[in-house]
């Protein structure tokens, strides 16, 4: 249903989760290309687009958290040692961390670098976060280059870990942030029950 349960994740932490992940794949893509494009007036256009979705991301996952905490999560799958747990837990948060990081310091550098204002999706001008300064922009770019290898590292860690489950312990990890139906869990998720 749409709040998690204790066995399964719903509907609404499904959908952040994958939206988040494909806008945050996109963004890193066209991100790293910025540099590489010429400087065309399709090439600004592409620029107030990344601000913009990079701005989105951030609404999403500030809806995502304020969800997570009202709505909960499942229990941990049953069988999984507390260590795993615990390596589980402070690797949520800390992805939350770089998904804050990303457009925060994204926003930053474009408000330091003392560019004019950029609208969001062409209509709505964003307010600056602070005055032109260019050593707070150099420290913003800093964050936002890498705060992209330092989520590289974690998404590895994560979803390496997920497939892991998955894969080779047949438990309900992965199939339970999914639709129900999409993923077979091979090992039963708890006596009696489907995953
Ligand atoms: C989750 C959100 C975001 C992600 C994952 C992301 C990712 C990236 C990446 C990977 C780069 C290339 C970094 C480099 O190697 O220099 C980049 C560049 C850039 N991003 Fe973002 N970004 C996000 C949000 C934003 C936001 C909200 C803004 C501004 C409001 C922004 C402004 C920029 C700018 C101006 C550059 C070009 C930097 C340069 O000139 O080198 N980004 N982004
Ligand atoms: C940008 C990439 C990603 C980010 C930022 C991200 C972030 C997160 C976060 C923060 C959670 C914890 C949910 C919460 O407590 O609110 C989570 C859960 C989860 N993610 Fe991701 N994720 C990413 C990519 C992936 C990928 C590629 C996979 C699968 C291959 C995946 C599989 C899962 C699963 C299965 C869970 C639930 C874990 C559990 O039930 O304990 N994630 N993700």
């Amino acid at each position: 249903m749409t709040r998690p349960n204790a066995e399964r994740w719903g509907a609404v932490s499904q959908a952040l989760h994958w939206l988040i992940v494909l806008m945050i794949f996109g963004l890193a893509v066209v991100g790293l290309t910025l540099d590489e494009l010429p400087r065309t007036p399709s090439y600004f256009w592409v620029y107030t687009a990344h601000k913009s979705m990079g701005i989105t991301v951030l609404a999403l996952v500030l809806v995502r958290l304020a969800w997570r905490l009202y709505a909960g999560a499942p229990r941990p799958v049953p069988g999984t040692p507390g260590w795993q747990h615990a390596t589980a837990v402070v690797t949520h948060v800390l992805l939350y961390a770089v998904m804050f990081a990303m457009p925060l310091s994204g926003w930053l550098y474009d408000s330091a670098s003392g560019l004019r204002p950029f609208k969001l999706f062409g209509l709505l001008e964003m307010p600056k976060l602070v005055a032109p300064d260019e050593a707070i922009a150099a420290t913003a770019h800093e964050i936002h280059e890498w705060g992209l290898y330092v989520l590289i590292v974690l998404v590895m860690v994560h979803a390496g870990a997920a497939l892991y489950h998955h894969l080779f312990l047949g438990d309900a990890t992965l199939a339970r942030m999914l639709p129900r139906g999409w993923l077979r869990a091979s090992a039963p998720a708890a006596p009696g029950k489907e995953p």
